[in-house]
């Protein structure tokens, strides 16, 4: 027996728990700080750090040093439909989880793409659970092999943003259990550790009270992890207590500490509760190396720097979604070359993730602009124009506009001070945008407000925009003149608001090109109002139409014009959700003027989720790259220039305009957000209503083409097995390539005739000329209902249809098997 089979034997776990006292013990079931668990040295039990999660490891700490590789966004991971991928890039956030320290991370994100408004829709794989589920698990394997925790988050129904923290999802339970619990079942048969109660409520009851916790959860699926409470998600002492909930962070918890200890001692709570709940958490530590000699094991070594960026620029490609390609159009053949134009707001600064707790501080990132220079040979001119500027939002300042008036390092200086105006801390940072002190030892006791300064010399001369972010009373002053004193006051409870996207002030400063000016920005640290600040100072924008005529320019005189639209982490972030799938801005009318002036034109999707494609049939070539990650600009560039072929599949149907999609609002109603809708989202709401949306769920095409040739299911569904099928495809065009062989099922005689599911898929890879058969299993789940009356699962009496093809609207074989007994 190992050390780790040896600490998680069940008889060990017990002799530990009973070396602990009940305070002891209660004390281990909230944080120990922000991201941290208590340690115990009595039974050798070491603090457990957590982080986000799910496109990198953040680490303990928001700290723009403590940079992070970064992941294609969950949308981009299951546009692969490739498990073994996604495992690999679980391996590498697991590297990264070893090399910060970190032992659980806050990862994937398991909620489904019930609505494309949804904020968080880019930390969420897909509107389909079965795809879902397999991206879920396949990514919880990689973490875990590398001996970090994963979590599926958020158990449950937590598709949406709007009154995140209060709303009620009001659900039926076959769906809740068809669909929505799905992928966190498929979690916890791949083992997972942790899973992550959600802010929510369900049917009436706040998740972290809720009785899903313990069934499905613990008693039906088995589930032997920790679950944790979503931050700041406990409201109470005895409710979530008395649920399967084990640990509330963060902490030490207001309800779960003394509260707690009382409750127990007063035999509101039992003991038995709270042993179970400690046993949890002993097991997760030593699982993770926390408990035991396991605690001072030596991480084992990270990937080589080049190994994992190889590997994200491969991730890359492999979710960029080709939709369109007229003409062939793409890849582009670089020897006919010689001037390309590339043109839009996103083209030059790589917009690579969403916002939120997912947002991680990226090191090296390549922006689309930057991957194709590289990509093209020298002779070939690449000349760029960003179009009118979209986004409102003023940027932070960097090391690249800013210096420290004390040191004069490239940067902003930070200081925290007491009521008197005497300085508590002080620090040196690289961003204008600051969410916590992190020098060590950092003591801001008696600190009451907090304060950046920097140097910035303006290379233009006008109006610029200084800002300051943050609320409570702030102030902006430029060369000692006040600019801004006001009383700014927070718009929602929202953690998310507080910490990452607080409300902001600007003022106009006439600036002189080559002038230095020293930029002041101060805020009070009130209750309530979080610990953001920053500083930020923009050049005036060209206006709208002269940036828009300089960029057509430049497309009338390239060979090819390649368009980077999209939107920004400020978009499509954490804590509320999108009113429209518009692009914002001009970038609408900018495509369709490249496009107008260059028959050759490529545009880029560059989004987490959908936005609104008005456009689509007027261009030639249309590639979706969603939040690609670090390597973004290298990857795009393997595609167009046909070094990759772009390996994506639509994890999500996408609609021509936002009035078309059938199932969009987040907004409760009363603070009910009723699911009306049933097992009806994505493209099953699509077919149902018999709406047309852009592209449908499964769709992108390749560089080569493929026939459907035969398909064969030798029936009847097993109940437990579910089904094998085999399919034989031919690549019918002129190069090797890769195909998501997609299996969906019908069911006789069932409630809507057009309706389908995605019953599994997998990908062959074939020369030209080449065919190949490829088996697809199909879990008996891809054939039950979940009945309210037996709680089970269920396989429907009669047949099912099984269809095989590029999409669930394409497909051109079908075969007819039998239901088989339940
Ligand atoms: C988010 C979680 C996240 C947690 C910790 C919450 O606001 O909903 O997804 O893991 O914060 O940052």
């Amino acid at each position: 027996m190992t050390s780790a089979e040896a600490l998680t034997a069940p008889d060990e776990l017990d002799r530990l728990l009973g070396k602990l006292t009940l305070q002891q013990k209660i004390r281990l079931l909230s944080g120990d700080g922000t991201f941290r668990t208590p340690a115990e040295p009595a039974i050798g039990l070491r603090a457990m750090v957590f982080s986000d999660g799910p496109v990198g490891v953040r680490g303990e700490h928001w700290d723009e040093r403590d940079t992070a590789l970064a992941l294609p966004s969950p949308t981009a991971l299951a546009a692969t439909w490739d498990d073994g991928l996604v495992r690999r890039l679980g391996g590498l956030l697991a590297a990264e989880a070893r090399r910060k320290g970190v032992d659980v991370l806050l990862a994937p994100t398991l909620n489904l793409h019930r609505s494309p408004a949804a904020g968080r829709h880019f930390e969420c794989f897909s509107e389909d659970p079965l795809l879902t589920a397999r991206m879920g698990a396949a990514l919880i394997g990689g973490v875990q092999d590398g001996g970090v925790a994963a979590t599926a988050k958020h158990y449950t129904v937590n598709d949406s943003e709007t009154e995140r923290l209060t709303l009620d999802a009001r659900i039926d339970p076959s769906t809740l259990h068809a669909v929505y619990l799905a992928p966190f079942e498929a979690a916890v048969a791949a083992g997972v550790w942790v899973v992550m109660a959600a802010y929510n409520r369900v049917n009436g009851v706040a998740m972290a009270e809720s009785p899903l916790l313990t069934d499905p959860l613990k008693e039906s699926w088995g589930f032997d992890g920790v679950v944790v409470s979503d931050w700041g998600a406990v409201t109470s002492t005895v409710a979530s207590a008395r649920a399967a909930l084990d640990l509330a962070m963060p902490g030490p918890h207001p309800e779960w500490g003394e509260a707690l200890l009382r409750a127990v001692q007063d035999g509101r709570v039992p003991q038995a509760v709270i042993d179970a709940k400690v046993r949890r958490i002993l097991l997760l530590a030593a699982r993770v190396g926390a408990l035991g000699a396991g605690s001072s094991a030596a991480p084992p070594p990270a990937p080589a720097p080049h190994t994992a960026r190889a590997l994200l620029r491969h991730a890359v490609a492999a979710g960029t979604v080709l939709l369109r390609n007229e003409g062939s159009l793409l890849p582009l053949d670089a020897t006919g070359l010689r001037r390309v134009a590339v043109l839009g707001p996103n083209a030059a600064t790589a917009r690579v993730q969403g916002g939120g707790s997912a947002g991680v501080f990226t090191g090296h990132c390549v922006s689309p602009l930057a991957g194709i220079r590289r990509a093209l040979p020298a002779r070939v001119e690449v000349v760029h124009a960003p179009g009118p500027v979209p986004y409102a939002r003023p940027a932070p300042l960097h090391t690249g506009n800013a210096r420290d008036p004390l040191t004069g390092e490239p940067g902003v200086r930070l200081r925290y001070l007491d009521a008197t105006g005497a300085q508590v801390h002080t620090e040196h940072r690289l961003s204008g945008r600051i969410l916590e002190p992190v020098a060590p030892g950092a003591d801001l006791t008696g600190a009451t407000a907090v304060e950046v300064t920097a140097l910035v010399t303006p290379d233009t001369t006008g109006p610029w925009r200084l800002g300051v972010v943050g609320l409570g009373q702030v102030v902006l002053e430029a060369d000692g003149r006040r600019l801004i004193d006001e009383h700014v006051a927070p718009e929602s409870a929202d953690p998310t608001y507080l910490h990452v996207a607080p409300s902001y002030r600007t003022a106009a400063w006439e600036a002189e090109a080559g002038r230095e000016l020293t930029v002041r920005a101060q805020r009070q640290l009130e209750p309530g109002t979080g610990q953001v600040i920053a500083l930020t100072a923009d050049p005036p924008p060209a206006d709208d139409q002269t940036a828009l005529a300089h960029a057509v320019g430049l497309a009338r005189t390239a060979d090819v014009a390649i368009v980077v639209v999209g939107t920004t982490d400020e978009i499509e972030s954490e804590g509320f959700d999108r009113t429209t799938l518009a692009l914002p801005g001009s970038q609408d009318e900018l495509v369709t003027a490249v496009a107008a002036a260059n028959p050759r034109t490529v545009v880029i999707v560059n989004s987490g989720g959908p936005v609104e494609l008005p456009w689509h049939e007027e261009i030639p070539a249309l590639l979706l790259g969603w939040f690609p990650g670090q390597e973004a600009g290298d990857g795009l560039a393997d595609v167009l220039l046909g070094a990759a072929e772009p390996g994506g599949r639509l994890p999500t149907t996408w609609a021509v305009r936002t009035e078309d999609v059938p199932v969009l609002d987040t907004a409760p109603v009363d603070a009910v957000l009723a699911y009306t809708e049933g097992p009806y989202i994505g493209y099953r709401a699509w077919r149902r209503t018999g709406r047309r949306p852009a592209y449908w769920f499964g769709h992108g095409l390749g560089y080569t083409t493929w026939a459907y040739e035969s398909l064969t299911a030798d029936g009847p569904v097993h109940p437990e097995l579910g089904l094998t099928v085999r399919v034989r495809v031919r690549n019918t065009g002129p190069r090797a390539g890769r195909e998501v062989v997609q299996i969906y099922v019908s069911e006789d005689g069932g409630p809507d005739p057009a309706d389908r599911r995605l019953a599994g898929y997998a990908t062959v890879r074939a020369e030209p000329g080449e065919s190949v058969t490829v088996p697809v299993r199909l879990p008996a789940r891809a054939f039950q209902h979940w009945s309210p009356q037996t709680r089970r699962r269920h396989v429907e009496p009669g047949g099912f249809h099984i269809h095989a093809g590029p999409s669930v609207a394409d497909t051109p074989l079908r075969e007819h098997c039998e239901g088989g007994p339940t």
